[in-house]
């Protein structure tokens, strides 16, 4: 293992007895605390309504299935985990991708929809917020927005969380997200008092009544001893993406200078990130994960292949390099620092120093 890890989720006792406690007493499957996991959620999105799932990626599929998005095509970035085009092909639909910003985020202005579109997908990536505004606007008022925010549990955009912009925002639990539950999970947050009904009874088998079930339904539910351990994690939130920015702040002003590394946005009054990752942008990229690597610095790249490129996509779709210049751009250069809540200011400092040395001390 390395010495300064990429990441590491935070186990404590509190959560491990809440957990232990939700096994002796409750339902192991939709026990009390899943329904106050997806209350307490709901509140802290500012959603009416949350309804747990068993990944994000169900969050995803399910959404898209209950929105009913079959046989038509969503609009998503080719810059993010691969979940989340899939989760449109397993909803039946058809991704189409739209290139990004600088930042990694869908460029509004490549949003096009056509009689086709269904849906626009928008992915909060590495817990920036994407321009919402532009991005409903884009979408106009007969498309759907569905709202990754797989890695922006607590972000906001101009005094709005993530996921409660769309029709659905979906959210991970994976655990080296934000926060988690101990194991997979994943939750669709809405307003919508008919989706949450629907997404409800999709992840439960699609039950209507004990022995009757209305749709084809799936077994995706969140156990009970999960929500247990993720309603102690989301108390925690707030000051642990507090601790994330404080520390991605450190790590910008020790590399502001360092002229070979582009430097994530940093976030303003109006836009919140979470740094579920915090990724710089540099020409030799994996010359300096090495030189990292080889000092016991863990490091990952998010993503090194962007999704129209992976071998699936391409033999589906018949993409190539070139179709989006952007997401091939950052996919070669980008590199996720080490960033968790517990990481100390010394470790922070000390990769700084490294990446310096790498440089062979220019800064
Ligand atoms: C942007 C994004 N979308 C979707 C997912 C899928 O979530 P899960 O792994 O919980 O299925 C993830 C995380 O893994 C993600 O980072």
């Amino acid at each position: 293992m390395a010495r300064i890890p990429l990441a590491r989720p935070d186990v404590t006792e509190e959560m491990i007895e809440a957990m232990s406690q939700a096994l002796r007493d409750e339902r192991l499957v939709m026990g009390e605390s899943v329904f106050k996991f997806e209350e307490e959620f709901a509140r802290y999105i500012g959603t009416d309504h949350a309804v747990s799932v068993s990944s994000g990626t169900d969050a995803l599929m399910l959404s898209m299935l209950a929105l009913n998005i079959r046989s038509r095509e969503v609009i998503t970035t080719p810059m993010s985990f691969i979940a989340t085009a899939n989760a449109v092909l397993h909803a039946g639909g058809a991704p189409v991708f739209a290139d990004v910003l600088p930042d990694g985020n869908i460029d509004p202005s490549e949003i096009r929809p056509v009689r086709e579109t269904a849906a626009v997908l928008p992915v909060h990536l590495y817990g920036n917020p994407a321009r919402m505004d532009e991005i409903v606007e884009a979408a106009g008022p007969k498309v759907k927005v569905i709202e990754d925010a797989c890695q922006a549990h607590g972000a906001s955009y101009k005094g709005t969380k993530c996921g409660s912009f769309g029709d659905a925002g979906c959210f991970s639990f994976y655990t080296t997200k934000n926060m988690t539950v101990g194991g997979d999970g994943g939750m669709v947050t809405t307003n919508d008092e008919r989706l949450a009904k629907d997404v409800g009874k999709l992840r439960d088998c699609g039950r209507i009544s004990r022995y009757e079930h209305d749709v084809f339904g799936f077994t995706s539910r969140l156990n009970t001893a999960n929500a247990a351990f993720g309603r102690v994690q989301l108390r925690h939130l707030d000051e642990w993406n507090e601790r994330r920015r404080a520390l991605a702040r450190r790590y910008s002003e020790r590399l502001r200078d360092v002229l070979e590394v582009k430097l994530p946005p940093e976030g303003s009054k109006d836009i919140v990130p979470v740094f579920h990752l915090y990724v710089v942008l540099c020409g030799d990229r994996d010359a300096l994960a090495k030189h990292l690597a080889g000092n016991g610095v863990e490091t990952a790249v998010h993503y090194p292949i962007p999704i129209h490129l992976q071998p699936a996509y391409r033999d589906a779709y018949g993409y190539s390099r070139g179709s989006y210049p952007a997401a091939e751009g950052l996919a070669a250069t980008a590199l996720s620092l080490p960033l968790f809540p517990q990481l100390e200011e010394r470790q922070v400092d000390e990769v700084c120093e490294l990446i310096i040395e790498h440089y062979g001390g220019r800064r």
